[in-house]
C-alpha cells in the first residue's frame, strides 16, 4: 500500500508565495481530483512534489510511504515510485518515445538505460498504444515531436500505463482530447488506479471525472484548499463556476 501525504506545504516561485499551507493524502487505488481556477496553484503543487528546482519549498513536508522526499532530486523521487504527467509535455525530437519508455523501465529495474526492451514490455506497449489510441508509428517518433495536442496527452498516459508508478500526478490529462479520447484516457486511468496506483489528477471538466469517479475532490483557490468533498463539488462547479469557492466557505 503506497501513500503520498502532503503536510502544510508552502511554495514560492521567484520569491512569490504561490502555495500556502496545503495538506492532503492519497493512497493506492484512490483517485483524488484537484480542481481550481486558472492560476490557483495546481501545476505548481505537482511540479513541487516532482522536485522541479524552480519551485522553492518554504515549509512543509512531501511524505512518500512515510519518508520526507522534499530534499531528494527528481530522479530519486521517480525511483521511489512518483511520476508526473505534465500539463504541457516536453518535446524531445532526438529521443524516440519507445526509447524513453524503455529507459524508464530499465532504470526502475536496475538495468542500463540503453538495454533493449524486454519482450514483456514490447507486448504491453502494443496493448498500451491501443488503449490510449496511439499507433506503433508514434513510438518510433521523437518524444511528442509533431504530436497533436491530444496525441501528447495520450503519450503521457501511455508512459504512466507502462511504468505503473506508486503515485501518479496527472495534470489536465483531458485538455485537448476529443470526446473518444476523454473516455479512453478516463478508462485507462481507472484501470491504473485499480492496479494499485494512487492518482492525483487536475481537470477543468467534469466529463473525465464521470469516467474516473474520484474518491475525493479538492478545490484549490489562491494556493489554499477552499473545499474538500465528493462529486457534489464537481456538480456545483459545473452549475455555477468557482464563485462560491472564491469566498471563504
Ligand atoms: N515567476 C512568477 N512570478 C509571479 N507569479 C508566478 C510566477 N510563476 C508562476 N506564477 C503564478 O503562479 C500561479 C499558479 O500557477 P499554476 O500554473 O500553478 O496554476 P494552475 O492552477 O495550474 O492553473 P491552470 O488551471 O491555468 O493550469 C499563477 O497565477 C502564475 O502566474
Ligand atoms: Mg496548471
Amino acid at each position: 500500500m503506497a501513500e503520498l501525504r502532503i503536510e502544510d506545504l508552502a511554495v514560492s516561485v521567484d520569491g512569490k508565495l504561490i502555495i500556502n499551507g496545503v495538506s492532503f493524502g492519497v493512497r493506492s487505488g484512490e483517485v483524488l481530483a484537484l480542481m481550481g481556477p486558472n492560476g490557483s496553484g495546481k501545476t505548481t503543487l505537482f511540479m513541487t512534489i516532482a522536485g522541479h528546482p524552480r519551485y522553492n519549498v518554504v515549509r512543509g513536508k512531501v511524505m512518500l510511504d512515510g519518508e520526507d522526499i522534499v530534499k531528494l532530486p527528481p530522479e530519486e523521487r521517480f525511483l521511489r515510485g512518483l511520476m508526473v504527467a505534465f500539463q504541457t509535455p516536453t518535446v524531445v525530437p532526438e529521443v524516440r518515445l519507445s526509447t524513453l519508455i524503455t529507459a524508464m523501465i530499465n532504470k526502475i529495474n536496475g538495468r542500463k538505460l540503453t538495454d533493449p526492451a524486454p519482450p514483456s514490455l514490447v507486448n504491453s506497449l502494443m496493448k498500451g498504444i491501443q488503449e490510449v489510441g496511439l499507433t506503433p508509428a508514434h513510438l518510433s517518433r521523437g518524444i511528442n515531436h509533431g504530436f497533436s495536442g491530444g496525441e501528447m496527452k495520450r503519450s503521457e498516459i501511455l508512459q504512466l500505463l507502462m511504468v505503473k508508478p506508486k503515485v501518479a500526478l496527472i495534470d489536465e490529462p483531458d485538455s485537448g482530447l476529443d470526446v473518444d479520447g476523454v473516455f479512453a484516457v478516463g478508462k485507462a486511468l481507472l484501470s491504473l488506479a485499480n492496479s494499485g496506483t494512487a492518482i492525483v489528477l487536475t481537470t477543468h471538466s467534469a466529463k473525465i471525472l464521470h469516467v474516473v469517479k474520484p474518491t475525493r475532490v479538492l478545490v484549490l483557490n489562491r494556493g489554499r484548499i477552499a473545499a474538500e468533498g465528493g462529486m457534489e463539488l464537481v456538480e456545483e462547479i459545473e452549475k455555477v463556476g468557482y464563485e462560491n469557492f472564491l469566498k471563504a466557505r
